[in-house]
């Protein structure tokens, strides 16, 4: 766990959100998201930066060792650095045990906002549906069920991991399977998270109102695998498995079969079974806009095959 400690002396002006303070969990190991989280916090008006022994971070940054199964000692320590926000990165695995833990405690220190580790397709109505994702939902449900307020971020697929999901390494193609048809969200990390990165952005600037309970569907790229391949300048073959290690393989194909349906485009709705309308609140990327201002990163700028 990382923690962003408030500054008493700024160089530039209060924000009009009060959110300081963050602790971001899972960021003691190699995981894929919290390096940039952290160093997306860290480059924010107000909040403070860390350090961290095994890569170079930020000054004023502090590694904080914990035991989830600690209650009243995670209790302390969100009390001890007046944490407004938990940003969780934790892997699924660990969303109804560790991250409840977390959200247990962070409740009873009066943590103002929970950002659960989602960074992925949509989750909402998830519950009880027997998909691998659905713990997702439930932890969300139970962050309403003790009342503490959550944000949500949904990304779809993340640009990184493009060449995985393609299968380019077996025989530097676009591998579909299914018809690739289907518009997929994808999103880059960095804009995600780094410099000032779509969450640091919203949790540091946007009212509590707007944050509490709140979904933001953002992405860099709306594109089907037939566009993909296009973009790339790939050619791309239709496919009914995709080989590779395990577990990663049986991974990859449950992934691409959700591309196939539409659930891992930001838009999608999944107690409707279709994706959103284009121009409504809850449709693809419809939270881009408030990062005013922001040009977001092009499949080009990341993915070079
Ligand atoms: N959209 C996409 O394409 C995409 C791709 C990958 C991941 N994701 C999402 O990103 C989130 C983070 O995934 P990740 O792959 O970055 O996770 P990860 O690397 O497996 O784990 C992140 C960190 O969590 C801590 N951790 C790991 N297992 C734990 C456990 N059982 N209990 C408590 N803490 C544990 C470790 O940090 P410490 O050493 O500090 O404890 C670890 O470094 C997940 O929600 C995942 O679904 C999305």
């Amino acid at each position: 766990m990382f923690h962003f400690g408030s500054s008493p002396h700024l160089d530039y002006p209060v924000m009009s959100n009060t959110n300081t303070s963050f602790a971001v969990l899972g960021s003691g190991g190699a995981g894929s998201i919290s390096p940039f989280i952290v160093d997306a916090l860290s480059e924010q008006p107000g909040v403070k930066k860390l350090n961290f022994a095994s890569r170079s971070l930020p000054a004023n940054a502090e590694l904080v060792p914990v035991d989830y199964d600690d209650h009243s000692a995670l209790v302390e320590i969100f009390k001890k650095y007046s944490i407004d926000v938990v940003v969780s990165t934790l892997p699924l695995p660990a969303v109804l045990d560790a991250q409840k833990k977390a959200a247990v405690a962070a409740k009873e220190a009066g943590v103002k906002l929970f950002v659960p580790s989602e960074y992925g397709f949509i989750t909402f109505g998830l519950a009880g549906t027997g998909n691998i994702l659905s713990e997702k939902d439930e932890f969300t449900a139970f962050l309403t069920s003790i009342g503490l307020p959550y944000s949500l971020f949904f990304t779809g697929a993340w640009i990184r991991f493009i060449p995985f999901f393609i299968g380019y390494e077996s025989n530097q193609k676009v591998n579909i399977v299914g018809k690739g048809e289907t518009p997929v969200s994808f999103t880059a990390e960095e804009d995600l998270a780094v410099p000032s990165g779509f969450i640091a952005h919203v949790t540091t600037t946007l009212p509590q109102s707007r944050l509490s309970n709140a979904h933001f569907r953002i992405q860099n790229e709306h594109l089907t695998l037939c566009q993909l391949a296009d973009r790339l300048q790939k050619p791309f073959v239709f496919t009914d498995y995709i080989p590779g290690q395990e577990p990663y393989a049986s991974l990859r194909a449950f992934l691409l079969s959700q591309f196939e349906a539409g659930t891992a485009s930001t838009g999608w709705n999944h107690v409707e079974q279709r994706e959103n309308p284009k121009d409504s609140d809850e449709a693809a990327g419809s939270a881009n806009h408030l990062w005013e201002g922001y040009v977001w990163k092009k499949l080009e700028d990341i993915v070079g095959l």
